[in-house]
């Protein structure tokens, strides 16, 4: 989890962002107050049109382990940050996961980085972590990272949960005595206690990830880098996260985060990039990163689900088209609270032995309810007349007016066949849940539950 190499004389790289002084700033009057200083600041994260090719066809490139990191950063060290020669993209077989990609980061920023699925968000984490090499470009950092990419990466399997705490410690320059004092802070915060002598690889995904945020959060970084891991843990250790990366963030160290949630990342980030297709489409505040990002999704969802890329998945089997309607005798395609509902999914080819898991999220990203078609109930039927298409009906449907976000997953032999970021939009309008109004903007919440009161007389 944790990646460090030391600032001093590789990384301090000048950069072309920084603000110059101008011939035309005002001077001071008599009247107006001293301007104060220019800050001094110097980037602690720059990025200089980085781009990252990834060949077709070839096996993913392996994940590094703290050794390789460590011995690949001691290769840079010596041989110092080199401009990588841009490589001409051969466009028969590969693409550009990242294409050109140029910013720079303060030090105390939390800056919070979004896209769609596939857009190059992981990808980018991982070359300023250095796990992976950008094709092109170059980047300069001022300070010890610490990150939290995907299950899976940094932590040695065969060592244990102490001995990966220290040698984690050790590789970001942290003495023994000072991994000590951290030592308890770490454990604590991670629940872990009674596994510390069990090697990682025998820890579930929210132990792993706990301790690998208790972890990189604890041991004093520079700058923090998380990938939205968080979705793993539960809901009260995914609180207790953002109240650290807050507070790390007050301290004045560097965060850098990406997550699908909106609310997390306008509540956290005082910046936001928006990538799209491996390019940075907009740098500015969060609020203005989330509300282009929201835009985006509702230009997503009007175009044809047939003709998307922005899709993952093997794709022999894909999603063509999406219809939600109100299934009862007045049958159309406006969406109440309280009425039923049938979702139909129609893909290119028959659907037999296919299952399909969909979610609605609300406008910032909090998932609010989930369907998945492999979980099974006495009410599923199999039928035969349904060729291309997968059909989901409630009978009443629960969720309050408003505006909810649908992914779509489509599996087949548990394998992911096509994933849908965004695939449809649902419009629900005020309705009536046994006779009693729903309305919108008047009640708070996602759900409307069928309920009676008892009332004194
Ligand atoms: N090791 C790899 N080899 C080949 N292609 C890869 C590799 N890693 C990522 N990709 C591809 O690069 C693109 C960007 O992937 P990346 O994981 O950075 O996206 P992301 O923005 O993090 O998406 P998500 O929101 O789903 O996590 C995707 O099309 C992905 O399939
Ligand atoms: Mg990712």
């Amino acid at each position: 989890m944790i990646q460090s190499w030391w600032a001093v004389p590789t990384l301090q790289i000048p950069t072309p962002h920084s603000p110059l002084p101008t011939p035309h700033s005002p001077l001071p009057t008599s009247h107006s107050p001293l301007p104060t200083p220019p800050k001094m600041t110097h980037p602690i994260i720059t990025a200089e049109s980085l781009g990252k090719y990834y060949k077709l066809g070839r096996s993913p490139e392996r994940y590094q382990s703290l050794r390789d990191t460590l011995a690949s950063q001691l290769r840079h060290m010596r041989r110092g940050l080199t401009r990588r020669r841009r490589v001409a993209p051969s466009l028969e077989d590969g693409f550009w996961a990242l294409n050109d990609v140029s910013f720079s980061v303060n030090q105390g920023d939390r800056l919070g980085i979004i896209g769609h699925n596939g857009a190059g968000k992981s990808t980018l984490l991982k070359i300023l972590s250095r796990i992976t090499e950008p094709t092109t470009g170059r980047i300069g950092l001022r300070g010890r990272v610490a990150s939290l990419l995907e299950v899976g990466t940094g932590f040695h399997p065969e060592l244990s949960g102490r001995e990966n705490i220290f040698l984690n410690g050790a590789i970001l320059g942290m003495g023994k005595v000072e991994i000590h004092r951290k030592f308890d802070e770490i454990v604590a915060f991670a629940e872990v206690e009674k596994f510390l002598d069990t090697p990682v690889k025998r820890y579930s995904s929210g132990m792993y990830v706990r301790l690998a945020f208790a972890v990189a959060a604890h041991l004093e970084p520079e700058i923090l880098i998380v990938d939205e891991v968080l979705a793993v843990g539960d809901t009260a250790f995914q609180k207790k996260c953002l109240g650290k990366m807050e507070a790390v963030g007050k301290e004045g160290r560097t965060v850098l985060f990406v997550s699908h949630n909106m609310g997390v990342i306008q509540a956290l980030c005082n910046r936001g990039i928006v990538l799209k297709k491996g390019q940075v489409v907009l740098d500015d505040s969060a609020q203005k990163a989330v509300s282009t990002y929201l835009s985006n999704l509702e230009t997503a969802v009007s175009q044809d689900l047939a003709e998307r890329q922005d899709r993952r998945g093997i794709g022999n089997i894909r999603l063509q088209k999406i219809e939600a309607y109100t299934a009862d005798e007045y049958q159309s395609s406006t969406l109440a609270t309280g009425r039923p509902v049938r979702f139909i999914f129609s893909l290119n080819r028959p659907t037999a032995g296919v299952s399909c898991i969909f979610t609605l999220y609300d406008q910032y990203g909090n998932a609010v309810v989930n369907f998945n078609s492999s979980i099974h109930s006495q009410a599923d039927q199999i039928k035969d007349n349904l060729h291309n298409q997968i059909v989901c009906e409630c009978d009443t449907l629960t969720l309050m007016p408003g505006r909810y976000r649908m992914n779509v997953a489509i599996f087949k032999a548990k394998e992911l066949e096509d994933y849908l970021e965004a695939a449809a939009m649902i419009d629900v309008k005020d309705g009536e849940i046994q006779g009693r109004p729903v309305l919108s903007g008047i009640q708070p919440g996602h759900l409307a539950i069928p309920h009676r009161w008892l009332m004194p007389a």
